[in-house]
């Protein structure tokens, strides 16, 4: 039966210039390479200057999404921004961009913090006002500035995080109604909010006037991650009827290639299909997937007709997925 269906019609991805390397971390807290490396998978990750906002990099990653979806401002509908390290407090940060890119006016922008399964919230919710005829065309962003949340004396936690954003250029087209269609096929989402002390940020607004900074239950994180991701994958194979086989590459959040790993092995998907960013972006929460997703479209691993599974899981808790055919 013909549907709407959201399709990507372009994607971009920024990455800011200064890299960190694991080594360099061994010379501000106590850790080495061969720790971070075989617990995390990661060797590197990429940090803002200290001018440089989260506005700016999901300016950059916004702009190339436009420019290859061959779209000019004037066409977009609404913009929607996932992160957990916005600008400031208020405005949202896709106010922001709507005003830097020169948006029509009255176009609707907001920002989503849904943490690391921010994206698959924005485009969860940027495709059901698509199919509900409501918005033709949108940019969907996510951005962070992890470095700014980050305790750099902390070793448990400054070793994994990293900056940096990616984009998606929707927009509405007509499907079959089935796996073969392109565009979004089907998405997920969850929250259990009695775990919020497992991974959080030690301050906030009405709690102490500051940003504060991110702590984490690393082992109750990891144990959680791979079940949810697993239920979430399985939830969008099942709504949009495919199945593990038909999967061309498996794009979780970037956390930890231990946590990757377990999700491709107990989904059962070969190492060959999963696709891997976090040994040189680390985790870049919100920004993760969309940055992935575009890297690999760039560097041609991903190609137009690919069937991509996305799950993601995050503070809150959150997790979610998505099943998308490009
Ligand atoms: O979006 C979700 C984001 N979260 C994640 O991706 C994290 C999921 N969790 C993990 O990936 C793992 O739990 C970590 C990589 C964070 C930690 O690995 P672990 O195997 O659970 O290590 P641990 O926290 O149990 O620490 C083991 C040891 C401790 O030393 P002692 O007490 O055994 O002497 C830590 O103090 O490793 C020590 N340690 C470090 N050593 C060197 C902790 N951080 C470091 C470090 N370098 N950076």
């Amino acid at each position: 039966m013909k549907c709407i269906r959201t399709e990507v019609i372009g994607c971009g991805h920024y990455l800011p210039a200064k890299v960190l390397t694991n080594d360099d971390l061994s010379k501000m807290v106590e850790t080495n390479d061969e720790w971070i490396s075989t617990r995390t998978g990661i060797r590197s990750r990429h940090i803002a200057a200290d001018d440089e906002m989260t506005s700016d990099q999901g300016f950059k990653a916004v702009q190339m999404a436009m420019k290859n979806a061959n779209i000019t401002a004037e066409d977009l509908d609404l913009i929607v921004v996932a992160t957990a390290t916005p600008d400031n407090t208020t405005p949202a940060t896709a106010c922001k961009l709507a005003g830097r890119l020169g948006v029509k006016s009255g176009t609707p922008a907001f920002d989503i913090n849904a943490a690391c399964s921010g994206f698959v919230y924005a485009l969860t919710m940027v495709d059901s006002m698509i199919r509900l005829g409501q918005i033709k065309t949108a940019a969907v962003i996510g951005v962070e500035t992890l470095s700014r949340i980050v305790d750099w004396t902390d070793r448990n936690t400054c070793v994994l995080f990293g900056d940096g954003a990616g984009a998606m250029i929707v927009r509405a087209s007509e499907g079959e109604g089935t796996a073969k269609d392109t565009g979004v096929l089907a998405t997920k989402i969850y929250a259990d909010g009695t775990q919020t002390e497992n991974l959080y940020s030690t301050g906030g607004v009405a709690l102490t006037k500051t940003a504060g900074f991110v702590k984490m239950n690393g082992k109750e994180v990891f144990k959680f991650a791979v079940g949810a991701m697993c239920e979430a994958s399985d939830y969008v194979l099942n709504a949009a009827q495919a199945k593990i086989e038909d999967v061309d590459w498996l794009l979780p959040h970037q956390a930890n290639s231990r946590i990757i790993a377990g999700v491709g092995q107990k989904l059962g998907i070969s190492d060959e299909k999963v696709i891997i960013t976090v040994d040189h972006h680390g985790n870049t929460s919100a920004a993760s997937i969309p940055l992935a997703f575009s890297e690999s479209v760039a560097n041609g691993k991903i190609k137009k007709g690919d069937l991509i599974l996305i799950p993601a899981m995050g503070a809150g808790f959150t997790w979610g997925g998505l099943l998308i055919r490009l």
